[in-house]
């Protein structure tokens, strides 16, 4: 089969790709061909697979060259991600919003006679308390997006697009709501949320990091290896398994930043906690601390999708995937 991963050299796009490469197959089908379509080209391990190409540049500019390519699968990974849309509004309509109604307008195109399957990659941040429509306690199934920032509402829109594109029968399309990921290899991107991986990564590298919230705000959080096994379950469902059109919630751990950082206590000790000086940002914290921290979801578990179970195996595995990056003497 032949795959699109758009977003494919980021973070989570590169390290799905690893995984379909390595798995070689997704719903009992070859991979054969798996293209990568980003702003960047992606990294060279991935580039020096024969099975994968690169399609570089902005992806409203290839969508309709690549609806003619066939694919049979599409992960839509590929997106300004939260504080870059607050900072530039325009942006954040052009990439998040125009290029995914594009590919989607490219793919209705050139449909042949088996639709392709479509996963899009929404978040967390299309829930938010609005006056009228509180946030409550806990998000279920059937909570009501209401989102606060234009990222989320971008998010939500294209959400209602993939259902209508898959009412209609151009797309055979799925959306799986992401948690914040942590802990994110590398630098950070735009996000509102980078220090969420940042008081963590960094000093494990022996660096110092800035938390701009209080130690007491609680988040929903997923790991990477449990974020890419969320999108791959929500491609391979069938539509009855995944219960309709509307946006899954994947599973979410729910803790405190406190919580984070006696994770990383346990695993590196109090002076790599030493590292991490809280400087309240208010923006950053309305935006983070709107997000909902907990959640049920009767339909994820439905699909077999369970919850990381503890912050600490979350910091362990970030460990064992990038021992380079890990620069202080550990205590486990
Ligand atoms: N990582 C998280 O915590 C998280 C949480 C919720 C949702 N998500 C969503 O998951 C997806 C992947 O997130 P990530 O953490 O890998 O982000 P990332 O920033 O690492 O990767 C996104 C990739 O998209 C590319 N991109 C952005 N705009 C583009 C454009 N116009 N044309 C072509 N490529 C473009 C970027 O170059 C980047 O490589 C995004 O849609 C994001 O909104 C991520």
């Amino acid at each position: 089969m032949k795959l699109l991963i758009t977003g494919g050299a980021g973070f989570l796009g590169a390290r799905l790709a690893r995984t379909l490469l390595a798995r070689g197959q997704l719903n009992g089908r070859k991979v054969n061909t798996l293209v990568l379509a980003d702003l960047f080209p992606p990294p060279a391990d991935l580039m020096a697979d024969a099975r994968v190409q690169a399609r570089t540049g902005a992806l409203l500019d290839q969508c309709a060259a690549l609806g003619t390519e066939g694919f049979d699968g599409v992960f839509h990974l590929a997106s300004a991600v939260s504080a870059e849309c607050e900072l530039d509004f325009e942006l954040g309509l052009r990439s998040n919003l125009d290029t995914t109604r594009a590919l989607l307008d490219a793919l209705r195109a050139h449909r042949g006679t088996t639709v392709p399957r479509f996963v899009f990659a929404s978040s967390v941040a299309v829930f938010g308390s609005d006056p009228a429509l509180p946030l409550p306690a806990v998000v279920q199934d059937d909570t009501l997006p209401t989102p606060q920032s234009s990222y989320g509402v971008h998010k939500f829109i294209c959400e209602q697009l993939v259902a209508d594109y898959t009412r209609k029968g151009f797309i055979d399309g799925r959306t799986a709501r992401l948690m914040t990921v942590s802990v994110r290899p590398g630098r950070p991107n735009g996000a509102a949320s980078g220090f969420l991986s940042g008081i963590i990564r960094e000093p494990l590298a022996g660096l110092d990091a800035v938390c701009p919230v209080a130690p007491e705000t609680r988040i929903a959080l997923a790991s990477p290896a449990r974020t890419i096994e969320g999108l791959i379950a929500v491609f391979e469902a069938s539509r009855e398994d995944f219960g309709g059109r509307t946006a899954l919630n994947l599973p979410a751990l729910t803790v405190s930043v406190q919580q984070m950082l006696d994770a990383l206590a346990a695993v590196a000790g109090p002076e790599a906690v030493a590292r991490v000086r809280f400087e309240p940002d208010a923006g950053v914290a309305r935006m983070v601390g709107g997000w909902p921290a907990r959640f049920e979801s009767a339909r994820r578990e439905r699909l077999g999708l369970r919850p990381d179970t503890d912050f600490k195996s979350i910091v362990l595995q970030y460990v064992q995937d990038n021992p380079a990056a890990v620069t202080i003497p550990l205590r486990v």
